[in-house]
């Protein structure tokens, strides 16, 4: 078909100098549609989640010089930005976000700079006059209270209790918030770091680290791969390092060092079977730090040091699934990124995909299996909870933080796409295709359509495979060629409740052999008119309520409020008050909330709300309608 194209340009109209009355500047996402597909040319491809020029002035190389101040909980010093002057642009416009800028070197002399209108989502652009031969911007800052990305962790909320510790988190638009940068992932940087910090501590990057303190305290780091700003990351704390194998180690204080290295034992193995999947694994060592509790996610994929929440150390190994997501992501994500933040899928929907294939290779198909059923219901309570428009793959947030996408439809409706696709074109086709769409994409950014582009032109049309991918990416609901999995793990699971019944016969159910997966089926699929008294039975035999395992407790938790099962209670606090982690306050907090229980919810949450990061109370604040005052 002759294919119409039409260009619609939005203008967002961020007129982000307006005030100051020096600069206009338009931010504009243009659009190619075609009538019959969905096509962007890569030079239009805007995100629009920047207010810096990046098309216009390439920054190649950011140097970071910051003192770690834990008094007064700031880090200070500067960035340096190596950059090309490629349009012949007037000025430079760096994203900042509730920074303190103190003053700027162009080319090694001072330069006036100006700081535009403060937008909430955005944060206030940083904009610097230059000339065509520019090298070097040197920005001078503070990082204030308001630094989204950190947290400054009280040493009472430790493994060690003395200590104080810090960590960044980026990914999505953090990063503006403690370094003045173009903070888009449509632009790659290598950077270096000069970090210095108390001398008790220890300070770890996403890049080369040191494995033991110095004196001085003062830390080099190197970082000579090309990466998005979302994966500059930085931890300092009282930190052992360990190693799992020659290339693989763990990072944590020492009070968890022993439990962190036995959970990890397999990590050298799980980078080798990665390899075998889609190639070398190319980022030199692959290492873990184990966070304090707040840390707000499972595991976040900085390169070359995967962050990691303690609560997947269960003490059986059965929460690693983790470790080979954050892993793929060293494929999916880091060398290969999505464009813009309404492309996410491309980075999550792959990196499960990918994860359950290593988890296959490492544990068996039964084992990833019991994944991907999970992974399934996850989707549908997504495909319940979001709109019909953010339920395709391809997203439009359109002035949206980027946090919204980050759903079960990004994550399992992608990697269940990916499934589709195997399915339809056989393992063998699809692995060499994922093989070699890493390899020819390896440092570079790609959008869904690029994606699509690639895939037609690569396998779906010289093999005459014809499948619904216009359906996957962009309209709402799980199409119904959605791969069904089945697992006679779950299916005995299932016959095991059935068989308790409404008699309550405890008998029937034989968990000795059950892993956290079946237990979390078996929680998830107690029906919902369960009695408070059958939750007693269950718990009085299986101790569910004092679970060490946090996902089993979460599970339980939420069921258990739902059924107004109160014996909870104490232990759900003390959950609340200590684990940080986004993805099981949201579903407790919600549970509380929609069982008229908002009072204990407030009161909670009030204890709760200092130990967490950012990004979680922010969460929170929402779903409860928390205002500080
Ligand atoms: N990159 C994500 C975390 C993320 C996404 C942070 C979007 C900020 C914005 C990370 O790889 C991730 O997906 N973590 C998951 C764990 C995983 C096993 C699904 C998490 O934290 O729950
Ligand atoms: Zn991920």
């Amino acid at each position: 078909m002759k294919q119409i194209y039409i260009l619609l340009v939005i203008s967002l109209g961020v007129s982000t100098f307006s005030c100051s009355g020096s600069v206009e500047r338009n931010v504009e996402t243009e659009e190619l549609v075609t009538d019959s597909s969905h096509v962007v040319t890569e030079a239009l491809v805007i995100d629009e989640h920047t207010l810096s020029n990046y098309k216009d002035v390439v920054v190649s190389h950011c140097h970071l010089s910051l003192d770690v101040d834990f008094e007064n909980e700031v880090l200070k010093g500067s960035v340096l930005h190596t950059l090309k002057n490629v349009s012949g642009a007037e000025v430079v416009i760096f994203d900042t976000k509730n920074l303190n800028i103190k003053s700027v070197l162009v080319d090694g002399t001072t330069a006036p700079f100006e700081l535009g209108n403060y937008d909430e989502l955005l944060g206030t652009p940083l904009q610097i006059t230059i000339n065509k031969d520019v090298n070097t911007v040197e920005i001078f800052y503070e990082t204030t209270e308001g630094a989204e990305a950190l947290d400054w962790v009280n040493p009472k909320l430790t493994a060690g209790k003395e200590n104080p510790y810090v960590f960044t988190q980026g990914q999505s638009i953090f990063t503006r918030t403690w370094v003045p940068i173009m903070d888009t992932p449509g632009l790659r940087i290598t950077y270096s770091a000069d970090i210095t910090v108390p001398p008790n501590l220890l300070a770890v990057m996403s890049a080369d680290n040191p494995t033991e303190k110095n004196d001085q305290g003062k830390y080099h780091f190197e970082m000579s791969q090309p990466v998005p700003c979302y994966l500059m990351a930085l931890a300092v704390g009282n930190l052992e390092f360990v190693p799992v194998d020659e290339r693989t180690g763990v990072y944590t204080e020492p009070e968890m060092i022993d439990a962190c290295a036995f959970e990890f034992a397999d990590m050298g193995e799980m980078v080798k079977k990665a390899e075998g999947l889609y190639g070398p694994y190319l980022w030199g060592r692959y290492d873990i730090i184990v966070l304090p509790p707040s840390f707000p996610f499972g595991g976040m994929e900085n390169p070359r040091l995967t962050f990691a929440t303690p609560t997947i150390i269960a003490g059986d190994r059965s929460l690693v699934s983790l470790v080979a997501h954050e892993l793929a992501h060293s494929w999916s994500g880091n060398l290969v990124t999505n464009s813009t933040w309404n492309d996410f899928w491309l980075n999550e929907g792959f990196t499960v995909y990918f994860e359950r294939r290593i988890m296959e290779d490492m544990y068996g198909k039964d084992y990833a299996d019991m994944l991907a059923i999970l992974g399934y219901q996850d989707l549908i309570r997504s495909i319940d909870e979001e709109s019909e428009a953010d339920q395709a793959l391809k997203l439009k947030l359109n002035r949206r933080h980027p946090d919204v996408g980050m759903t079960d439809i990004a994550y399992e409706k992608g990697c269940f796409f990916l499934k589709m696709i195997e399915e339809a074109s056989g393992r063998e086709l699809f692995d060499s295709f994922l093989k070699n769409y890493f390899l020819e994409h390896k440092f570079q950014t790609i959008n869904t359509e690029e994606f699509v582009n690639y895939l037609n032109a690569k396998l779906l049309v010289p093999n005459k495979i014809a499948v619904n991918v216009e359906e996957w990416i962009y309209e709402s609901g799980v199409p119904s060629n959605c791969p069904v999995i089945e697992s006679k793990n779950f299916t005995s699971v299932e016959e095991q409740l059935a068989a308790f019944g409404t008699e309550n016969n405890l008998d029937e159910i034989n968990p000795l052999d059950w892993s956290t997966h079946e237990w979390l089926h078996f929680i998830r699929n107690m029906p919902p008119e369960f009695s408070n008294k059958q939750l007693e039975i269950i718990d009085s035999r299986f101790q569910l309520t004092q679970s060490g395992n946090c996902e089993i407790a979460c599970a339980w938790f939420e069921k258990s409020i739902r059924c107004n099962y109160e014996a909870v209670d104490q232990n759900l606090e003390k959950f609340l008050v200590r684990v940080g982690r986004r993805k099981f306050l949201t579903p407790l907090y919600r549970a509380l909330k929609e069982s008229n229980r908002l009072d204990r919810a407030f009161e909670i949450y009030e204890k709760a709300r200092p130990n967490y990061h950012h990004v979680s109370s922010h969460t929170i604040d929402e779903l409860l309608g928390y205002s500080k005052s």
